[in-house]
Order: C-alpha cells, then structure tokens, then sequence
C-alpha cells in the first residue's frame, strides 16, 4: 500500500469536521466513542452539545447521570457514557485532570478499547498506534486479498499488527484519519467506488474483481425479537414509569412493561401484588429495533385502580416526561404536551 499517496488524498480531500478543528485529546476522545457506534450526520449535533455541556474533564466528572443522559438521549449504547463519566472521575482523580500521554495509561481508562486508544494516540498525538475498526478490517481485506473470517479475534489481531507496521511509516494523525474516510466515502462495503481509490493500484481484490466479497464475515446470531405488555398507566397524580435497571439502556426511564403477549395475564398478575389496572385503550403495536433485540409492544392506556402500586413504579406529570432520559423505544410512544 502506498501509504504517501492515501496521506495525500486525505490532505486534498477530507472534510474539516468540528471534531478536526482541534487535536484537543479530551475532543479526539469524545468524537471517538461517539463515532465508533454512531453515524457521522447523527454524531455531529451530539458532539457540538456534549461539549458545550461538558467542555473538559472536570464538567463531565460532575455530571450527574440523569442530565448526562438526557444530553445524549437518542444516540444509542449509552453505557459508552457512564463509561466516559468513569473515566472523567479518574482523569480527575488519577491524572489531576490532564488527559493520559501514554498508551497504556489511555488504554486503561474504562471504556477504551485498543481501537479508541489507537485513535485517540494517532489523531490526538500523531503517535503511531494502530486504531482498527470495521473499516480498516475492510481497507486491508482487500488490499492484501485475506479471505479469513474477520469475526474472530485472531484475524483481527494479524489486521493490527499490518496495521501497526503500516502506521510506524506513516504520519499517524493523516493515516489513521484517511482510513476512516477511505472507508466511509470509497471502500464501502457495497459499491466501493475503485475508480477514484488512491490506492487501487495495489489492491489485490481489485486486481481480482472480488473486492465486494470482502471482508468474509460469518454470519451473526438473529436478532432475539420479544413481545412486551406496555402499560401507560395514568393515577390521579400523573402517570407511572420506571427507571431501568436491567444492563440494556440502565437508567432509563420507561413505561411498566412485562415480557408477554397477554394483557389479561399480566392484569392478573399484578392483581395479584394488590395492584388493580384497568385498560382504557384498545392494543397500539409498535416495534423497535437495537442491534440485538427487537422489541414488539403491545400499549395500552390503561388507569389505576386503588393505590397499589409496584416498589420500582414512581409517578411524574406528564409536563415532566419530556425532561426525563427516556428509552427512545418508549420516548416514541407517546408525545407529552409540555
Ligand atoms: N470515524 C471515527 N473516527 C473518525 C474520524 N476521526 N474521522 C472520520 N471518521 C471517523
């Protein structure tokens, strides 16, 4: 791979995004989690707030977990931030706020991973450190033709080490960020635009006309697809939610549900805790999609009898809901008036 000509397309042709304007570790790393599980369009409106709500390592420190929530509610896989938030405390703590230098001391912070750190050292610190994610595995699968099953850690791993000895000759900041793009905007998983790659000239899937058959990736287990009761209970008071507490979307608030397709026997069952609900809706389906679940909700409206009510159950007015961090498959359900 000719590593001066991809440094010399990224130079002409990258887009100056926010995140580019500063080498500013603290931003490099916020822009890296962001973007490692998130879309660039649906990113950037996330980053430009997070940052004006929490500018450095000692605002992100102090926030507490329900604003920190509400400020990236919709953006997904929120446990990234508590993460971001523990890592804050320990800059804090540990590194008397001064973002790590090192490799390792990056690396162990929690929620980084060898992809984040290796960006956060080549973009941030132009240090060559391999930073390897879906499309780098598929910039060097077929540039050097590896037809290996690139779910299994072991392929990988032979990826970052090309990738290490590639970046110790390049200029780490351009190489690691040229790679991104190659791969977002050229190499994409269907239809790479060959005509206008950089480094065509030595790709051996082009050589070959298989590049679209590459990375080989063996199949993922299907998504698990779950039938919930939703229950929008309204009391005299204002309506019923729930905070989670199961590791999908901890924290977040939700209306009462209950994995079943019967309301009849949840009705019973909660009857059964002393606690009397009485549907005033007919049945509204909705469905929605994480990366592993599919969720089915059965939604009733339904109201309060007595006072019974389940421990975890608090109730808000429904002027409050909006503010709440709310899981964006319940927050659809229903719009609250402010
Ligand atoms: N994706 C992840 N990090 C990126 C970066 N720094 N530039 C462009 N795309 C990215």
């Amino acid at each position: 791979m000719n590593i001066k000509k991809l440094e010399k397309w990224y130079i002409d042709n990258h887009i100056r995004f926010p995140f580019r304007e500063t080498t500013e570790p603290y931003n490099v790393w916020v822009s890296e989690i962001m973007l490692q599980q998130t879309k660039l369009e649906t990113v950037l409106p996330y980053y430009e707030r997070f940052l004006l709500l929490y500018p450095d390592v000692y605002a992100l420190a102090k926030a507490t977990d329900d604003e920190l929530k509400k400020c990236v509610e919709g953006i997904g896989y929120y446990r990234r931030f508590k993460y971001m938030k523990k890592a804050a405390e320990v800059i804090v703590d540990e590194y008397h706020g001064k973002f790590p230098t090192t490799y390792e001391d990056v690396l162990s912070l929690p929620g980084v991973g060898l992809y984040t750190a290796g960006a956060i050292m080549s973009i941030a610190y132009n240090e060559p450190h391999h930073a390897v994610d879906g499309n780098v595995i598929r910039i060097l699968s077929r540039q050097y033709n590896l037809q290996e099953d690139m779910r299994l850690e072991k392929h990988k791993n032979s990826i970052r080490d090309m990738n290490q000895k590639l970046i110790d000759r390049a200029n780490p900041n351009q190489f690691t960020q040229a790679l991104m793009d190659l791969g977002r905007n050229i190499c994409k998983p269907k239809n790479p635009l060959c005509d206008v790659c950089p480094i065509a000239d030595t790709c051996q899937a082009y050589e070959l006309g298989i590049q679209s058959t590459l990375p080989f990736m063996s199949k993922l287990k299907a998504l698990k697809e779950i039938d919930y009761i939703v229950l929008i209970i309204h009391t005299k008071e204002g309506i019923v939610l729930r905070k989670r507490t199961e590791s999908l979307l901890e924290g977040m608030f939700e209306y009462p549900q209950f994995e079943s397709e019967s309301l009849i026997h949840i009705l019973d069952d909660l009857n059964d805790q002393n606690v009397t609900v009485e549907p005033i809706s007919d049945e509204i389906i909705k469905t929605h999609v994480f990366t592993h679940q599919k969720w089915h909700m059965h939604i009733y409206e339904c109201r309060l009898i007595g006072s019974g009510m389940l421990d975890e159950w608090q109730v808000f007015q429904s002027h409050e809901i909006h503010q709440l961090p709310m899981a964006i498959a319940h927050r659809k359900i229903k719009k609250w008036k402010d």
